[in-house]
């Protein structure tokens, strides 16, 4: 297995610009790769995450629960990019339903920001009428402009389309725990009809990186095997935030645009489930 591949010598390649892109129901664009943050805190989330965008992250993924939101925030600042050069997303607890609006605010002051890019509900409130009450709160704060897109995180797809009949306002992102050993053609067929983007959460850290389906193919195109599988979420138009609070790694996990996988890589990766 090649250690940590840099594929180039520029950056030129992997130019924020050239980072492919979903379109999501506002017009705004999502790039596929986004920066994770779960368990960076305090100051190492401050300079990963600074890291991450003087690397060419433009898309950065927090959550109220994850405490980093000020820190997120800080290091936006810290990188002298403008606020619309870079999209943010953040997530409410479902415990906060019944507080949505001063839970959106706090944040919104956390992170420094006037929008969200992106607001999702992190995993889904216990009763139906729950959900459907703060999907409405979303959507009004989504027509105020505190919001641009709003989506959930870890539905079913009953618990959607419950959203999306009581509402007629679908969830434009579903973000779900994705990686190989988890593939299924159902789920992201399903996501497609109902015009639903996937963003996978936790691709690396439950793939046995030393795989050798994985080995042989990040082998042929001498990159690690990690980028082989955040390589393979591209491949399916999916949306990617690998979380490292190591430079090298940050730097590596965004340079996926100099290979791509044949269509028989794909499978071979996709093959990988349920093993
Ligand atoms: N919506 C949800 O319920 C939910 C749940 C989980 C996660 N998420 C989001 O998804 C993001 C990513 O998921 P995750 O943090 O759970 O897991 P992950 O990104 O799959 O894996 C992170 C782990 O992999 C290591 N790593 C990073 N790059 C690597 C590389 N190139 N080679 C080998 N190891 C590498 C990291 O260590 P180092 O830091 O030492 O590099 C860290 O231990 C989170 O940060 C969060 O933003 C959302």
């Amino acid at each position: 297995m090649c250690p940590i591949a840099v594929l180039s010598d520029n950056g030129a390649m992997n130019s924020p610009d050239n980072i492919p892109a979903a379109t999501l129901p506002s017009g705004a664009r999502m790039p596929l790769i986004g920066f994770g943050t779960w368990k960076l805190r305090g100051h190492e989330a401050r300079t990963a995450v600074l890291a991450a965008l003087k690397t060419g992250y433009r898309h950065l993924d927090t959550a109220t629960m994850y405490g980093n939101e000020a820190e997120v925030g800080q290091a936006l600042r810290d990188s002298g990019l403008s606020r619309d050069q870079v999209f943010v997303t953040t997530k409410i607890r479902p415990a906060d339903a019944g507080r949505a609006r001063s839970v959106l605010n706090a944040s919104l002051r956390a992170l420094d920001t006037e929008y969200l890019d992106l607001w999702l509900v992190h995993w889904p409130p216990w009763r139906a009428g729950q959900s459907r009450r703060l999907w409405k709160d979303m959507i009004a704060f989504r027509d105020e402009g505190l919001i641009r897109d709003i989506g959930v995180s870890n539905y079913k797809f009953a618990e959607i389309d419950d959203l999306a009949k009581a509402t007629g306002q679908t969830p434009a992102v579903n973000q779900i725990h994705w990686n190989p050993a988890r593939y299924d053609a159902a789920t992201l067929a399903g996501h497609a009809d109902r015009g639903v983007a996937v963003e996978g959460y936790s691709p690396l850290k439950d793939t046995p990186l030393g795989d050798p389906v994985l080995s042989g193919i990040a082998e042929a195109h001498d990159v690690s095997t990690a980028q082989v599988v955040l390589r393979w979420h591209l491949e399916h138009d999916i949306t990617v935030i690998p979380k490292s609070s190591q430079p090298e790694r940050i730097a590596a996990n965004l340079d996926l645009l100099g290979f791509s996988l044949t269509k028989d890589e794909v499978a071979r990766i996709d093959g990988l489930a349920g093993h």
